[in-house]
């Protein structure tokens, strides 16, 4: 299971694990139409495809995805927490603190990781080879002072991955990917992509499918990898 994969990095995630011989399920929110293109495109690669919709800062869908998706897939080896809420058009400073907006920041970023977790634990065990990966960001460790909401959020997140990587030992290995710019936020302009790239030593952003092929190799070949949260941002988080 992506959460948030009709798009973007969970979109490339949802193909490349269904290139490497997975059944998928397609979780969304609002991208009913693009989740279900991606379903019919895994189809096609000969591969089960299922989406579900859930609104995931509602704490009442969190056990029914999981409970979905053993009904009509039968097993859930696999956990991507991906979906993630973003706000760029009302920055999470703490000037214009905003209580409802950083508990909708932690209800979606942090509190459905660990729920769907939480609800996953006993069928990522049942076949003793679960695996899950949490969407991290370089920027919990280098907080954006304008999207300070978001960064704590992911900060906690990261401790959410060493605790659950302790919690689930030996049976599941959890680990995170921490992007620096896998797929620019459509609204920022030119100006702000190349002031950002500028401070990345690779000199360019990053893409989809280089996350995605990260979280492949994890999950095909980490099993001895676990608690660890990998940056993928061109050595932007060396200055
Ligand atoms: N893009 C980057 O450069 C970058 C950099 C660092 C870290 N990351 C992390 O990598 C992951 C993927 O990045 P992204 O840019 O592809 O993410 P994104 O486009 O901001 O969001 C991914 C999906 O999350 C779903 N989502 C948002 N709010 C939701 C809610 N309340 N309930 C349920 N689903 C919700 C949306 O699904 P619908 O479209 O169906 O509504 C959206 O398509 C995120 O965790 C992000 O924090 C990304």
């Amino acid at each position: 299971m992506i959460t948030g994969a009709a798009r973007r990095v969970g979109c490339a995630i949802a193909l490349e694990l269904a290139r490497a011989g997975c059944d998928i399920v397609v979780h969304y929110r609002h991208s009913s139409e693009q989740a279900d293109q991606i379903c019919e495109q895994i189809k096609n690669m000969g591969r089960r495809c299922i989406t579900l919709q859930a609104e995931l800062s509602d704490s009442s869908t969190w056990e029914s995805l999981i409970s979905e998706t053993m009904q009509q897939l039968g097993r859930l080896d696999i956990l991507v927490n991906n979906a993630s809420t973003f706000l760029t058009n009302s920055p999470g400073t703490i000037q214009s603190f905003d209580v409802q907006q950083w508990e909708q920041m932690y209800r979606v970023n942090l509190l459905s990781a660990a729920a769907l977790a939480h609800y996953a634990e006993p069928f990522l065990k049942a076949n003793g080879i679960g695996k899950i990966i949490n969407l991290c960001d370089i920027g919990s460790k280098r907080p954006w002072p304008k999207h300070l909401s978001y960064c704590v959020s992911k900060g906690a997140l990261d401790t959410l991955t060493l605790g659950l990587a302790k919690a689930m030992a030996p049976i599941v290995q959890v680990n995170g990917v921490a992007p620096g710019i896998a797929e620019f936020p459509v609204e920022f302009s030119m100006e702000t992509r190349s002031k950002l790239i500028d401070k990345v030593p690779l000199a360019r952003a990053g893409t989809p499918d280089e996350v995605a092929k990260l979280v492949r190799y994890l999950i095909e070949h980490g099993d001895y990898i676990t608690g660890q949260i990998i940056p993928i941002d061109g050595g932007r988080s060396l200055h």
